[in-house]
């Protein structure tokens, strides 16, 4: 496939990214407080690093993912006068404890550890720190490019389908580039194409309405907020061309985590008859895991469903089950838009081939 990727130039570079290494330090954007204030943080530490990825200051599993290789890079900081076997055993207790800071979204654990491969090859305290840095570099450079691929992709993939349904914020603060999900119409927008987005709310945290909503109107693209109870009827009602949403984890069969809600729209999807599309790097496939089965979903505190800042929206001492991803089984799933091209079922063939591995027979007799 060859594509002009300077369809993105233009949006890209008037963009705030959502992590930055500045000087010393990191730079984020606090996406908690969107859209009622666009506040910029920095980070010093790891503690901070930990501390927002945690608290969903920085989200979006490529997001997480960049955040957490700098960090590493932060933990290797002041170290002068320690030995090298000393730094690559600081090195492993970092990139563990930030790789660890999410379970789901493999883009964090998968980024974390390529900053530590490159740097543990270091044989001082400053050259371990210059590779981790160079390391985290490269992979918010990649990410950047796949997210224009996929949006090239998308483009071809859904020509002629200008309603699009998505779900969570798979955009410009999701990633280092235009997004995954999101880059698909932000393509399509860049291409002069009709692309018009219902966003699905995203309970309890609200990513689709605050942030996908947030982004889309700033770049005077037609967005329409939408509860996610509304999507059978809206489906159902015609006013869909595609649901195109992203991914946290894919199994190599097609099984495919993402922000919870995501697999009610692909079975509603699949009932009216609409395309459902899964969006996402090839940093998000799990080449580990053969399903979904064994994928680990994070529960979230109870209070996320029972306040909402200083109001009840539920009894205090009601129980709460509050899982953040559900995994869409890959047979509800039409494509999956990757930086490598459209991946079609059978996905146990496409994946594995997309991902150089061979395909992993079962062994019978
Ligand atoms: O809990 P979040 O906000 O980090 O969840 C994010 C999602 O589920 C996104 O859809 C996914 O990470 C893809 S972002 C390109």
């Amino acid at each position: 496939m060859t594509y002009d990727t300077s369809l993105a130039d233009g949006f890209l570079s008037r963009l705030q990214p959502p992590v930055e290494w500045v000087d010393d330090h990191i730079e984020v954007i606090d996406q908690t407080l969107l859209p009622d204030e666009l506040r910029v943080l920095s980070l010093h530490t790891v503690d901070d690093v930990v501390d927002v990825i945690q608290r969903l200051a920085v989200r979006g599993a490529p997001t997480i993912g960049h955040c957490g290789a700098l960090g590493v890079v932060l933990g290797m900081t002041a170290l002068a006068d320690t030995t090298a076997d000393e730094c690559r055993a600081r090195l492993n207790a970092v990139a563990s404890r930030i790789g660890s800071a999410r379970p789901t979204a493999v883009n964090l654990n998968w980024a974390v550890t390529r900053v530590r491969e490159a740097a543990t090859r270091g044989q001082t305290a400053y050259e371990i720190r210059e590779l981790a840095l160079a390391e985290a570099r490269q992979v918010i450079a990649l990410d950047r490019d796949a997210c224009t691929r996929i949006g090239l992709a998308g483009l071809e993939e859904l020509a002629g389908r200008s309603r699009l349904l998505t779900h969570c914020n798979t955009g410009r603060l999701a990633t280092a580039g235009w997004g995954t999900a999101l880059g698909v119409v932000y393509a399509k927008q860049a291409a002069g194409e009709p692309v018009e987005v219902y966003a699905s709310e995203t309970r309890p945290l609200l990513q689709g309405a605050r942030l996908t909503a947030w982004e889309l109107l700033d770049a005077g693209i037609d967005v329409t907020v939408i509860p996610d109870g509304a999507s059978a009827v809206i489906m159902d009602g015609g006013r869909v061309d595609a649901v195109i949403v992203g991914a946290d984890r894919i199994a190599r069969n097609g099984d495919t985590a993402n922000k919870i809600g995501t697999f009610t729209h692909a079975v509603v999807a699949r009932r009216a008859g609409v395309p459902f599309y899964v969006a996402a790097p090839m940093s998000t496939f799990d080449p580990m895991m053969e399903t979904g089965a064994a994928m680990v979903i994070e529960e979230r505190a109870a209070d996320e469903l029972r306040r909402w800042k200083d109001r009840s929206t539920a009894p205090a001492e009601v129980p709460v089950w509050n899982p953040a991803f559900d995994v869409t089984p890959g047979d509800l799933i039409t494509g999956i838009i990757t930086d490598r091209g459209v991946l079609k079922p059978p996905y146990d063939l496409s994946i594995p081939g997309a991902l150089g591995t061979a395909p992993r027979r079962e062994h019978h007799g």
